[in-house]
């Protein structure tokens, strides 16, 4: 490591790569720190899995840099590369046993003793959970084992940085849950960096340290999973993470918000007098009250129990909000609403205003499936 990039393990610096003609990546710049667990999310085709590729030295930027330890690797080939890296799909070799499969990354280079391998391999193996699994064949085993030596093999050669490309996309739910905390204990235990790929917002919040969240080749913010929640920097962001009210509002100065033909008091400064805004208010954080303590209210249009809450939408002088409430209301009811400063984020506008955060398409739909099941 070098004065200079001090804990920066990989860094990407304006890396830019079409695929015939289509630009994919416009500009990324990236640094990710050692032993940290950074998640790449996004929605389908923004890019991440060319980004994963491109530092696994599988793809070369057509333009920018790509550093490792403050060296610059773009022509480095991917197996002189200190990364290893999982897929959505377990490549495993069929032909082989469980501790062979494991065992195939020290066979390569140097010779190792037999007996040196068998204890790094029994060491890895009961890292994930895999002990006495060393003699079954991989095709035997169910696709939540075949990932966890598809990991084993990865980790055996002790790379600096492992990329996981959607590695638990092909599991059901339960398993995912309980490989995701597997997989954040093996990333402490280890100190390696972890590079995740996930488009499953969730997955991402309960595993890093780091989030990069990506649309359309662009890095739209980088953060810790506190940071990207409370603290969206656009609608796409506040979007893409949870559920979002997104308003239209003005800041009239600092702390103090319009939005919905009222004036809140809020949190935020540094915006210009007047500037136009856009607001998010998270489902959680509004409270129902009686119509004359609110300093909104509305018409309920739908009730949907979720087990944990009722999410209800209230329609606000003809925008429809998301909210989710522990308390019962009923269709049709006039219900007031009470926001408290700290529950109002305020963003700049960006090239996403307007595109997200509005929720009367999906109470249409609601109405649509009512009247559905209404007629048969
Ligand atoms: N080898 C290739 N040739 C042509 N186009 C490609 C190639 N690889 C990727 N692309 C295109 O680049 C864009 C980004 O792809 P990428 O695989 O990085 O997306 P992603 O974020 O990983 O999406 P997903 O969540 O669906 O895996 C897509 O439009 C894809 O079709
Ligand atoms: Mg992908």
């Amino acid at each position: 490591m070098t004065e200079s990039n001090a804990g920066r393990i990989i860094e990407l610096k304006n890396i830019r790569k079409s695929f015939d003609g289509e630009t994919v990546l416009d500009g990324i710049n990236l640094d990710i720190h050692d032993k940290e667990f950074v998640t790449f999310l996004g929605p389908s085709g923004c890019g991440k899995t060319t980004t994963l590729r491109i530092i696994a030295g599988f793809e070369t930027p057509d333009f920018g840099e790509v550093f490792f330890d403050g060296a610059k690797i773009n022509d480095l080939p991917p197996y002189k590369r200190q990364v290893n890296t999982v897929f959505q799909k377990y490549a495993l070799f069929p032909h082989l046993n469980v501790y062979e499969n494991v065992a195939f990354g020290l066979r390569l280079g140097k010779k190792l003793k037999e007996e040196e391998i068998s204890r790094r391999v029994k060491d890895m193996l009961r890292m994930v959970n895999l002990s006495g699994f060393e003699r079954r064949n991989v095709e035997s085993l169910s696709g939540g084992q075949q990932q966890r030596v598809a990991i084993a093999r990865a980790l055996i050669n002790h790379p600096r940085v492992l990329l996981l490309d959607e590695p638990l996309g092909a599991l059901d739910l339960k398993l995912r849950k309980d490989m995701q905390n597997e997989l954040k204990n093996i990333q402490m235990q280890t100190g390696i960096t972890f590079i995740y790929v996930t488009h499953d917002q969730e997955e991402a919040l309960s595993m890093s340290d780091v989030i990069v969240v990506m649309n359309e080749g662009v890095i739209q913010q980088i953060g810790t999973p506190t940071d990207i929640y409370n603290e969206p920097v656009n609608a796409f962001v506040a979007d893409f993470i949870g559920e979002s009210n997104i308003l239209d509002g003005v800041m009239l100065e600092d702390y103090k918000a319009k939005f919905s033909n009222q004036t809140f008091d809020c949190l935020d400064k540094g915006f210009a007098k007047g500037e136009a805004v856009d607001i998010v208010v998270r489902p959680e954080d509004v409270d129902v009250v009686p119509v004359e303590k609110g300093m909104l209210s509305g018409i309920v249009t739908s009730v949907t129990f979720k087990g944990v809450h009722y999410e209800i939408i209230v329609d606000i002088g003809g925008f429809k909000w998301m909210i989710q409430t522990t308390d019962f209301v009923a269709q049709d009811e006039h219900i007031g609403l009470y926001i408290e400063p700290d529950a109002i984020h305020v963003m700049k506008k960006s090239k996403y205003s307007d595109q997200f955060g509005d929720y009367s398409s999906f109470s249409d739909e609601l109405d649509e499936l009512s009247v559905n099941t209404e007629e048969e």
